[in-house]
């Protein structure tokens, strides 16, 4: 039987502009009449003729209305002449499982379904994203193309009587108007699975888990949040390293994340955190996001690494890794707001190191012409060119890959990183949902301040030290790649001795406003001091500078890291 393809008249939605990493909404707008349908047929658009007979990666991360968008989105493709979908089970990919497969089989590109950290189920989040042919977020100008034709679309092509089923592994065929249209569901951890044996030595992995004549054996703890890294890691820890049932938690993925907020950070994975304090038995651990691209490690008694620490660590300790050995290593990223410790190691290795805006997308071009391996961000983003997003397992595996190799504990690498390169103390405060005409306000009155140079040599006495502002300025980028430009990516006020104040505003959130207000302070031989009383003195400057509290009405942020 061939089916037909129908054209829908709708009217645009004006608020579908991608944010930081995708279009994120609650639920209930992606209900709305023709919602979801006029975003993927922009997404479709936005890549012209290349969609004709291309084949796509579809999957998210398990949140609340996944399957219905699945279903949407087979029914537009097939009627936009897509000649194939490959989708995970039950709609399943993790982010970077996704990143992966559009490598792996040389996609045109993927449509993930994931709202990433923030919370799902019916009255929560839900989000929309294009990846591109590299496998990673698709840049700027793609996303404001998506955007422009959001803005103006008058109908939309689908086929309504195509419907797929998501449980069964295997092809599902249909003819659409003497067209074939296929959908083929697979594993959505086996790949992934194959890809991270080649990147590690699981041998050495299995050893370093269940002990030797050298070492007792090494005892983590697993956290998915009830995430869709869940399947991920009963896998590929429990059953391909070896860990026991006791070295795994919240592994069964929930469309609300069991209430709770999956993000992998002190505020919200407290349980974790708990578990490792109370039980002295686990030597490491490990939280990752809804859809598996952060990671929080923790060593035992819950020593905390900031993300910006793993990365230096990591990159100082590459060569344990046989995929570095393979492939070499071509330099580093951080993302702008993030804390310079890993500049301080591409000085050592003498490679290069780029500072990019934030939001994994900007790494992409740095990868595709070899110019970095390792990148990360201060947000529990770490990940490297083995695919084009960050990588929450791949994180906890290479760190577990350095802890072998080097025979330390997480702490003694910590504090040996210290000593060797001194430390980037580091603290973001979040004020989250708060409105919006005031921040923006205050981003407006910092912008005033950074044009006007009024804080330029302005000194600041506290207690201890005197703080002079060097610098002040909004970040702008330039792509070395495609040379393509990103202004106002954050106020950034810089002292005389390096500190750092940062403002920006988020761009991931589904309403309201978040400011996040980062702080780093530099200490070349105080390295074991608390980060909250080395940070104290900038953070009073930055509350003081922005004006936050009469800006937003806030006294106290809602997460700090
Ligand atoms: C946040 C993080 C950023 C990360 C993004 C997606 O974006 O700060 O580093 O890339 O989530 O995970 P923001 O909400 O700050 O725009
Ligand atoms: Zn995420």
């Amino acid at each position: 039987m061939s089916l037909t393809v129908e054209i829908v008249k709708t009217i645009p939605y004006p608020d579908q502009k991608p944010g930081t990493s995708g279009l994120r909404k609650k639920v209930s707008v992606f209900q709305k009449e023709n919602y979801t349908e006029n975003f993927i047929q922009s997404i479709l658009d936005a890549n012209g003729e290349a969609i004709v007979g291309s084949t796509l990666v579809v999957g998210g991360d398990g949140r609340y209305f996944l399957e219905e968008a699945v279903a949407i989105i087979a029914k537009i493709a097939a009627a936009n002449k897509v000649s194939k979908l490959i989708v995970g089970q039950n709609g399943i990919f993790s982010t970077p499982a996704c990143s992966h497969i559009i490598r792996k089989y040389k996609l045109l590109g993927g449509i993930l379904l994931t709202a990433s950290h923030n919370p799902g189920g019916p009255t929560e989040d839900f989000g929309i994203k294009f990846n591109c042919s590299n496998g990673g977020p698709a840049p700027d100008a793609v996303t404001e193309e998506i955007f422009s034709l959001s803005k103006k679309i008058e109908s939309y092509k689908i086929v309504n009587g195509l419907n797929v089923s998501l449980s069964t592994i295997g092809k599902q065929s249909f003819d659409v108007q003497g067209r074939q249209f296929e959908v083929e569901i697979i594993d959505s951890v086996q790949d992934y699975l194959e890809y991270m044996q080649e990147i590690f030595d699981f041998d050495k992995l299995k050893t370093l888990i269940k002990g030797s004549k050298e070492r007792p054996s090494f005892n983590v703890l697993i956290d998915s949040m009830h995430g869709v890294t869940g399947r991920y890691v009963e896998k590929i820890f429990k059953e391909t390293l070896g860990c026991g049932e006791k070295n795994v938690t919240r592994t069964n993925t929930l469309p609300d994340f069991g209430g709770f907020h999956p993000d992998p950070n002190l505020t919200y994975c407290k349980e974790l955190v708990q578990k490792l304090q109370d039980d002295c038995a686990y030597d490491f651990g490990a939280a990752f996001d809804g859809d598996g691209d952060r990671n929080m490690l923790l060593g035992k008694k819950a020593f905390f690494i900031t993300p910006n620490d793993s990365l230096a660590i990591l990159a100082n300790n590459l060569e344990c890794i046989p995929y570095f050995k393979k492939n070499g290593v071509f330099g580093f990223a951080r993302s702008m707001p993030t804390a310079a410790a890993v500049d301080r190691v591409a000085k050592k290795l003498n490679t290069e190191n780029f500072e990019t805006p934030t939001g994994w997308k900007y790494f992409g071009n740095l990868m595709d012409a070899d110019r970095i391996s390792l990148c990360g961000e201060e947000s529990f983003g770490t990940g490297s060119n083995h695919i084009r997003e960050k990588d929450g397992i791949w994180a906890a595996l290479a760190f577990l890959s350095v802890i072998q190799h080097t025979g330390k504990s997480v702490q003694e690498l910590c504090e040996d990183h210290w000593k060797e390169f001194g430390r980037n103390y580091f603290t973001r405060y979040d004020y989250e949902n708060c409105a919006e005409a005031p921040c923006k306000d205050m981003m407006k009155h910092l912008q005033e301040l950074a044009d006007t140079k009024a804080l330029i040599g302005k000194s600041f006495p506290t207690t201890g030290q005197t703080y002079t502002v060097k610098e002040m300025d909004n970040f702008e980028y330039v792509d070395p790649i495609d040379k393509s430009v990103a202004k106002n990516q954050g106020i950034r006020i810089i002292f005389e001795c390096g500190s750092r104040i940062i403002v920006r505003l988020s761009g991931t959130g589904s309403s309201g406003a978040t400011v996040r207000l980062y702080g780093e302070n530099y200490s070349q031989n105080e390295v074991l001091k608390s980060a909250q009383d080395m940070l104290k003195p900038i953070i009073d400057i930055a509350l003081e500078v922005t004006k936050l509290k009469e800006y937003t009405g806030r006294d106290a942020p809602t997460v700090i890291t």
